[in-house]
């Protein structure tokens, strides 16, 4: 089956989702973001990867982590970088986002980093621009968040090396969530054996195990002897209607408190993409505390980032330290 995220050389193109990417280039994203680390501790923060280089960031949706990290990403790879400010920008004078799209070509851009809230709109994007012009999904919608998942599998494979031996639980708004989906789809493929997700019937998508996840309703058994605790935001913004009884409700049941993390393994680690809500799904001396590598992840998202742009554009991982 042609799969529009790689070439005919089966090289990365584009990165649209995790669904559908081979083991062999998520083990290439990660080994690349492992030599680019370091570049942070330079004190030239800066490598030639992307030198003449122009990265377009297009950011249709709100965005602290991903928006400013891709920027830093682009940045230290040396390319030119364009955050467009979407609200001043002539969107809000009814222009398409293709024809946005094809100014920026017009003014030889050679990269666009897009997060919208409606799903698909970065392959829309994808299978418009011709074909020496890269692609990168950073969140559309419920469907995907690409990157964030790469991130938070390398995070994980920094304080748990051995993924053909963890037990990983994903808590909260499964349902809306593009975060959990690459997420699963990131650790299935890599080999995790096992998998759990602990919601609400109502936030779970219908036939869930289809991901190839264990189903928990109830923080005591889902937590039992896990490695992981990654944690989820209630996506308000793509909730219809009200799907909980109230959110302090909702913090007394599936919120992570030092009592409920206690259930898992005692080295277990605490994660969470952002932004979050505290006093929601996490408490603030959980969130704060010892287990939480959630500041980590946010860092380590600028090397991950820094490698799936240099993958595209054909830098090699040598490079990283030239
Ligand atoms: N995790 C994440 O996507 O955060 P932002 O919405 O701040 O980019």
């Amino acid at each position: 089956m042609n799969n529009p995220q790689l070439d005919r050389d089966g090289n990365l193109k584009h990165l649209l989702s995790i669904e559908g990417l081979p083991k062999r280039i998520l083990n290439q994203i990660l080994d690349t973001a492992e030599s680019f680390v370091g570049v942070a501790e330079r004190e030239v923060k800066k490598v030639p990867l992307l030198r003449g280089k122009t990265v377009c960031n297009l950011f249709f949706e709100n965005s602290t982590r991903t928006r400013t990290t891709f920027e830093i990403a682009a940045k230290r790879l040396s390319a030119d970088v364009i955050s467009l400010n979407v609200s001043t920008s002539s969107q809000s004078k009814g222009e398409t986002i293709l024809d946005t799209v094809d100014n920026l070509i017009a003014m030889h851009a050679d990269m666009f980093v897009v997060r919208h809230a409606q799903s698909g709109a970065a392959h829309l994007i994808a299978k418009h621009v011709p074909p020496h012009i890269h692609v990168v999904n950073a969140g559309d919608g419920r469907h995907s968040h690409p990157t964030q998942g790469l991130l938070d599998v390398f995070t994980i494979r920094k304080y748990k090396p051995d993924l053909h031996n963890l037990r990983i639980a994903v808590v909260g708004d499964i349902l809306h969530s593009r975060v959990a989906r690459s997420e699963i789809h990131a650790l299935t493929t890599l080999g995790v054996p096992e998998i759990r997700v602990i919601a609400p019937k109502t936030l779970l998508p219908t036939q869930v195990e289809k991901l190839g996840v264990h189903v928990f309703h109830d923080m005591t058994q889902g937590l039992k002897d896990v490695d992981v605790v990654m944690m989820l935001r209630l996506q308000n913004e793509r909730m219809s209607g009200a799907m909980l009884p109230s959110s302090q409700e909702y913090f007394k049941t599936y919120g992570l408190t030092q009592e409920k993390l206690k259930l898992a393994k005692p080295d277990a680690i605490v994660m969470h993409p952002g932004p979050m809500n505290r006093g929601v799904e996490i408490d603030s001396t959980v969130a704060d505390g010892k287990q939480s590598v959630i500041l980590p992840q946010v860092t380590y998202g600028i090397a991950i980032r820094m490698a799936v742009m240099a993958i595209l554009a054909g830098g090699s991982p040598a490079g990283a330290s030239a």
